[in-house]
């Protein structure tokens, strides 16, 4: 009974939400769009030519965002468990970036070239289980920051969602000791109720 009632109140909220009715506007897979419009909008993460690394990228609006952004000389490398449809400019890849075959596949496509900019919204399947939960997302959070250390041209951004807990700190000061600057941001989209935030790595040492 409680779980059903959840479930509508999920489904009203959805219908009525503000970023819901505009991503259907203007044809994006998900409202998670405009998190990544608002920081590109406000760090000018993008520029036009730029090789961009979207890890997570199901079902396909960050890419969708950031295709629409790039011109025919720049590219996606997108990443995820799950399928994606196609977005123009991007090559797609299904797999787990915990695995190191996946990890080499999209290293191979990259062709020893450095990239512009690494975003990842990745989340894990959430347990419930509050230590299990942060370990498993500090675990992807610090393959992405890796990657993006490994990958990133001088100058380049980093983006990743992150939420806070044990590690928190830590993983800022491992930023920090990598970018020129670092920001911490909850997009205006990012739903209130969700305990997620960004942070932004700019500017690669
Ligand atoms: C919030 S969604 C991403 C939404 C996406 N940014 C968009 O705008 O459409 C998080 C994604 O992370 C993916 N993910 C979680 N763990 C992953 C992993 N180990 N490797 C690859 N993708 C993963 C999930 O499958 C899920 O599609």
């Amino acid at each position: 009974m409680k779980k059903t009632r959840t479930k509508k109140n999920w489904i009203k909220e959805h219908l009525s939400d503000e970023f819901v009715k505009r991503a259907q506007k203007d044809g994006f897979r998900s409202r998670a769009a405009y998190k990544f419009i608002e920081m590109n909008d406000k760090y000018h993460l993008i520029r036009p030519n730029d090789r961009i690394v979207d890890l997570g990228s199901a079902p396909g609006s960050w890419s969708q965002a950031a295709s629409s952004l790039i011109s025919n000389n720049g590219k996606i490398f997108a990443i995820d468990l799950l399928p994606m449809d196609d977005v123009k400019n991007t090559t797609f890849i299904q797999g787990d970036f915990r695995e190191l075959s996946i990890l080499q596949k999209l290293e191979e496509l990259l062709e020893n070239t450095a990239v512009d900019l690494v975003i990842s919204d990745m989340a894990p399947n959430i347990s419930g289980i509050k230590s299990r939960d942060q370990a498993m997302i500090n675990d992807l959070n610090d393959l992405s920051l890796k990657f993006a250390s490994d990958w990133l041209k001088p100058k380049g951004h980093f983006m990743v969602k992150t939420f806070m807990g044990s590690g928190f700190e830590e993983y800022v000061k491992k930023l920090r000791s990598l970018f020129n600057k670092v920001k911490i941001e909850k997009p205006d989209s990012s739903r209130d109720r969700s305990a997620e935030f960004f942070l932004i790595g700019l500017e690669k040492r």
